[in-house]
């Protein structure tokens, strides 16, 4: 364990805010999490988990304790001829863990990977892409309760997952996540439900792929429409794709034939990168952030911004888009400070 003061977080979240934690507890083994909070570490100030910090953004200066999950390792539990449960430490890299599994011949994840996350933030945020979610393969998340110390198990239900939503994210204060645990299958069951998938992979002129190339073709085709976070600043989708009933889809509808939409349980889910272009975002720039220009729904650090002209831009962007379409966009990123 690790504990420093005024420390800078800009190397600590994707999107290079340069914000101050009054405090950082950094976690290299989950069994000193007990100490730390048995020994009143954490007790009568703010604390904030921070995974790797790929979907943060420091408003201000965090005034309290960031625990810093850096558990590192991988765990086989189980496994039969068809599947393996295998449990990851929080602080793994997710994308490490997807390629670590397809060179074991563990299929599922493939579809997730390149997203910037680490183990314990994928469960947080129930990361989702190209038809999975983190969620189809989680069975038990572990964590630790900050007021007690004691441990709890949540099994998949009792971790109420959404979609990027789950209990951990309202309940954010009282656990910390330190290892997460997946079942996988030993057969490829590849998920090509997304024709932009289909088209990528007919495009690169294959027609029946392994995993590996499956893989390797996502991730060519988040990077063809996503900042890499070394170049640039963001924290991929700023806002989560909004849900609205059947009438008020066929009213827009109505109004702009071109709506991009799916159905998605009563409703249908809204592309929120379509409205945001349609209300002429896409590419702008203010000041020291702006909209990317290939994907609307990522707002990027256009050169040393804070993490107050990020909320600034996206109030702009929230408003623009409630006038024009009477959607109300909410941000899948977690504002803090
Ligand atoms: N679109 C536009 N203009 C834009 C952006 C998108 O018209 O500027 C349209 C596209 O043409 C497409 C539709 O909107 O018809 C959906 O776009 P896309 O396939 O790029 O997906 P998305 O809905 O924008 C979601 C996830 C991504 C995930 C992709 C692929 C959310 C908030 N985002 O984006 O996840 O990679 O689907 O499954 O659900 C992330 O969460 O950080 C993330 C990158």
């Amino acid at each position: 364990m690790i504990i420093q003061k005024n420390v800078s977080l800009l190397p600590f979240n994707s999107f290079g805010i340069n914000a101050l934690a009054e405090e950082m507890i950094t976690v290299e083994h989950a069994s000193e999490l007990q100490g730390i909070i048995g020994g009143g570490l954490l007790s009568d100030k703010m604390v904030f988990v921070l995974g790797g910090g790929n979907n943060v953004v420091f408003v201000g200066n965090f005034d309290g304790a960031v625990v810093h999950m850096a558990n590192k390792g991988i765990t086989v539990l189980d496994e039969d001829a068809d599947t393996v449960t295998v449990r990851a430490e929080a602080g793994e890299v997710w994308d490490d863990f997807v390629w670590y599994c397809l060179e074991h011949q563990w299929f599922g994840l493939e579809n997730l990977v390149a997203i910037p996350s680490s183990i314990g933030a994928a469960a947080v945020q129930n990361i989702g892409a190209y038809g999975v979610e983190a969620k189809d393969f989680i069975v038990e998340v572990e964590a630790l309760d900050i007021a007690t110390g004691n441990k709890r198990c949540f099994s998949n239900a009792e971790c109420s997952f959404g979609y990027r939503d789950s209990v951990f994210k309202h309940s954010a204060k009282h656990f910390i996540i330190i290892s997460v645990t997946f079942r996988l299958s030993k057969t490829p069951k590849l998920n090509l439900s997304y024709l932009a998938i289909n088209q990528y992979l007919a495009y690169s002129g294959i027609t029946d792929p392994t995993p590996k190339q499956l893989a390797k073709c996502i991730a060519d085709l988040r990077w063809s429409k996503l900042p890499k976070p070394e170049v640039q600043g963001s924290v991929g989708s700023f806002f989560k794709n909004p849900v609205v009933t059947a009438s008020h889809y066929e009213e827009l509808k109505e109004r702009f034939p071109n709506l991009v939409a799916y159905p998605a349980g009563d409703g249908y889910k809204l592309a929120a990168g379509w409205m945001i272009e349609k209300s002429g975002w896409k590419g702008r720039t203010v000041g020291r952030v702006g909209v990317y220009p290939k994907q609307a729904l990522v707002l990027v650090n256009c050169g040393g911004c804070d993490g107050n002209d990020v909320a600034r831009l996206a109030n702009a962007i929230i408003a623009d888009v409630e006038t024009m379409f009477g959607v109300r966009l909410q941000p899948e990123a977690i504002l803090v400070g």
